[in-house]
């Protein structure tokens, strides 16, 4: 059965969400689906937006025949050649055979390595800002590269100043029937998905992300259509916002994150002192997070999102808590910078994590480290809690200090 909606006069969604794939790229959970988008304009010639992951592929082509009703596929640009967006094109390839591809140099080379069929006789190539009439509407390209992989770019429908972004402006969420920004509450239902997906999908590139955002300033764009979630049609500033923010590795909130491992519970027990002194000193809306039970996903968001983040972890193979040396890899990966960061180490008899974190995030850029390293052997004990307050204070003076 099809499931499309109208955008505007031409434009139709095609895509279809997924509720069932439990990891995305097989590492990020999706606790609420994806949603893979795709757009059809019928004007005098007809032309698909990108295709589908293959775990859709079914309900998407329902939807394209559908929406086509009973004309032929001219054209199928390809701003995207990741698999959760190409995986379908040779399917419409079969049911469209004098179909032409659009792309650019490098999109013609990924679908030469994903797929066997002959791309090449039906392969239009288009540069940075050349244009394309399908009739009533001028097409235009964007190229986006690193956006998330180097033959990214973005299409631009002149007359309707609609902005086809790729994976920019994405968020995970499966689409429940509404699929634009203002039949949602954005900032309350989407927002924490939507810097999850752009954290760890794009988070690495922020410079590209600035190249893009420079671009799309001097474009007028009345609505963007991503590949993942609602299509924007106000509201710019928010977003842009966001991306702005994100892309420079700006926190978002003047904000204590506190990431702990803890294997028989001292460490933890030692970080929650800690957040009650904080607390005590006027530091609201700490948030703490086990790295053993949380998703190294939800931490590089978290990560991303607060200005001062706390690691408390045990020594452990005379090195980091696995789990936590994992998150700090990751976040090192991801280019996290511009953070302070304040370390609480245990070792029964030799405590060397809190020294090698340090070495960590002492290569991300721009970070910083606040007070001494707190250093507990095996638990926590009286004495050494006015130490924990004094760390405590520092952090919170700095917290205070810009609230
Ligand atoms: Fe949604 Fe980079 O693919």
């Amino acid at each position: 059965m099809h499931n499309v909606r109208k955008i505007n006069k031409d434009y139709y969604w095609v895509g279809a969400s997924d509720r069932r794939l439990e990891l995305f790229e097989n590492i990020m959970p999706l606790t609420k689906g994806v949603s893979y988008n795709s757009y059809l304009l019928l004007d005098d010639k007809t032309v698909l937006f990108d295709t589908a992951d293959s775990t859709v592929s079914r309900q998407f082509i329902e939807n394209v025949q559908y929406a086509l009703n009973g004309r032929s596929l001219d054209y199928l640009i390809v701003n995207h050649m990741e698999p959760d967006h190409c995986s379908v094109i040779e399917d419409i390839v079969l049911r469209h055979p004098n179909l032409k591809l659009i792309g650019n140099t490098k999109t013609l080379q990924m679908i030469k390595q994903f797929f066997d069929f002959d791309a090449e006789s039906r392969f239009i190539a288009v540069a940075e800002g050349e244009t394309f009439s399908t009739g009533n509407h001028t097409l235009t390209f964007v190229m986006a590269p690193m956006v998330h992989w180097p033959e990214a770019m973005m299409t631009y429908d002149v007359e309707e100043k609609i902005l086809f972004s790729a994976d920019a402006f994405g968020t995970f969420g499966a689409l429940n029937g509404n699929i634009f920004n203002d039949e949602v509450n954005f900032d309350k239902d989407w927002i924490s998905e939507a810097r999850r997906y752009y954290t760890n999908i794009v988070g690495k590139y922020g410079n590209p992300v600035q190249a893009v955002l420079k671009k799309a300033a001097t474009i007028d764009i009345q609505m963007i259509c991503p590949l993942h979630g609602p299509i924007w049609r106000n509201d710019f500033g928010y977003l842009l916002d966001k991306y702005n923010k994100w892309s420079t590795y700006t926190p978002e909130d003047n904000a204590v994150m506190v990431v702990y491992g803890s294997m028989y519970g001292n460490t933890e027990a030692t970080a929650n002192v800690l957040m009650t002194k904080l607390a005590e000193e006027g530091v609201k809306n700490i948030v703490a997070y086990s790295v053993s039970n949380t998703h190294v996903s939800y931490l590089i968001s978290e990560a991303f999102r607060c200005s001062h983040i706390v690691l408390a972890a045990p020594t452990y193979n005379n090195g980091i808590f696995t789990p936590m040396e994992n998150f700090l890899l990751d976040l090192k990966a991801h280019g996290l910078q511009k953070r302070a960061f304040a370390f609480i180490e245990n070792g029964t008899w030799a405590p060397v994590a809190g020294c090698q974190m340090m070495n960590i995030v002492q290569e991300l850029k721009d970070s910083r480290i606040i007070g001494n390293t707190f250093t507990l052997k095996s638990s926590l004990k009286e004495s050494q809690v006015s130490q924990l307050e004094c760390l405590a204070k520092e952090i919170a003076n700095e917290i205070n200090s810009k609230n």
